[in-house]
């Protein structure tokens, strides 16, 4: 790529030359759709809708500090409740593939409601090369159909731009942290969000466990992270496991749910390794589960495997 401040400058002048109307973009609040909206904003001004789609799988507290992010960068910009649309279309789906066509259907529904609503015909998207490398493209095989990729149908009827296409995520750091957007340190999250981190059924009370899981995981590693303990690592969550197993709660047997923290170093995402995190913060995360959520969780394991063999998301 160019440098960082020159990408900018040419991104800034493509996309007013490119976008000849109103544009719409879908933006989650990390990194890569908050840049793309960023340049786009820069360039159209508020002929751009950001559209902010809460679909019920984010994390803890995460609306609101979207909301904050795009205040703070000047972008015109709109929150959608489309919480229950979601729920209902993922009702009785397992497969991780289905369920990420799903969601990204319901995406572009959404969007396209608000996108004839503002008189939309552009679509900008924040996908970068990783995206797009990994969906097959008729480069390689399908890993995952990550869904701004595969969920898109043919049909949408806006031209779809897409200004960093040939970034990968460090490329698109740098380019955050010039433009002053404060997701630029924050750890990716996938499109089809907490969606895929609660392996079988997606439902609105296995998503409240995975949630505050992944907000205690979060929590206690940067904590330990900003205490000089560990680096932080590249990417860290939680994941709610479709099995039960047996344990103890107080004199009783009792069938709880099993949790696996996953924490990974990479660059891009193409690769990973496992963090290697002191045991005594593995063993903070386990008990402040465990403890605050003895109704729920029962069993906490680390995930100790690369990328490859496995891919850093469970499914
Ligand atoms: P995997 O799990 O494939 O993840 O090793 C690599 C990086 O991509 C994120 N990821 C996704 N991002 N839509 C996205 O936009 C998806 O469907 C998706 N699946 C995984 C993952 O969190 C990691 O950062």
């Amino acid at each position: 790529m160019l440098g960082a401040e020159d990408f900018i400058q040419d991104t800034i002048s493509d996309l007013s030359e490119r976008i000849s109307g109103k544009a719409i973009i879908a933006c989650s609040g990390g990194v890569d759709s908050m840049v793309a909206a960023t340049l786009a904003s820069r360039a159209i001004g508020d002929r751009l809708l950001a559209v902010y789609v809460d679909n019920g799988l984010m994390r803890k507290g995460e609306t609101e500090e979207v909301e904050g992010m795009l205040k703070d960068m000047g972008i015109n910009y709109l929150i959608a409740d489309a919480s229950s649309e979601f729920f209902e279309a993922l009702k009785g789906v397992s497969d991780p593939e289905r369920k990420r066509k799903i969601i990204g259907e319901r995406f572009i529904r959404v969007f396209e409601r608000q996108a004839k609503e503002f008189g939309a015909e552009f679509l900008v998207q924040g996908t970068i090369a990783p995206d797009w490398i990994e969906s097959g493209d008729g480069v390689r095989d399908t890993i995952k159909s990550h869904h701004n990729v595969g969920g898109l149908p043919k049909d949408m009827g806006m031209t779809l731009v897409e200004p960093l296409r040939d970034l990968y995520k460090d490329e698109v750091r740098d380019v955050a942290r010039i433009l002053g957007v404060k997701a630029s340190e924050r750890q990716p999250f996938p499109g089809p969000a907490l969606a895929v981190r609660c392996l079988g059924e997606v439902t609105p009370d296995n998503v409240a466990v995975v949630r505050e899981a992944c907000f205690i995981v979060e929590d206690e590693i940067r904590k330990a992270a900003d205490a000089g303990k560990m680096d932080a690592p590249w990417q860290y969550f939680a994941v709610l496991l479709p099995s039960k197993s047996v344990g103890v709660q107080g004199d009783r047997r009792a069938y709880g749910r099993t949790i696996a923290i996953r924490a990974v170093t990479s660059v891009d995402g193409m690769t990973a390794t496992y963090s290697r995190i002191p045991l005594d913060v593995l063993d903070v995360i386990s008990s402040r589960i465990t403890n605050t959520m003895k109704d729920q969780v029962n069993r906490v394991v680390y995930d100790i495997t690369n990328k490859p063999p496995a891919t850093i998301e469970w499914e």
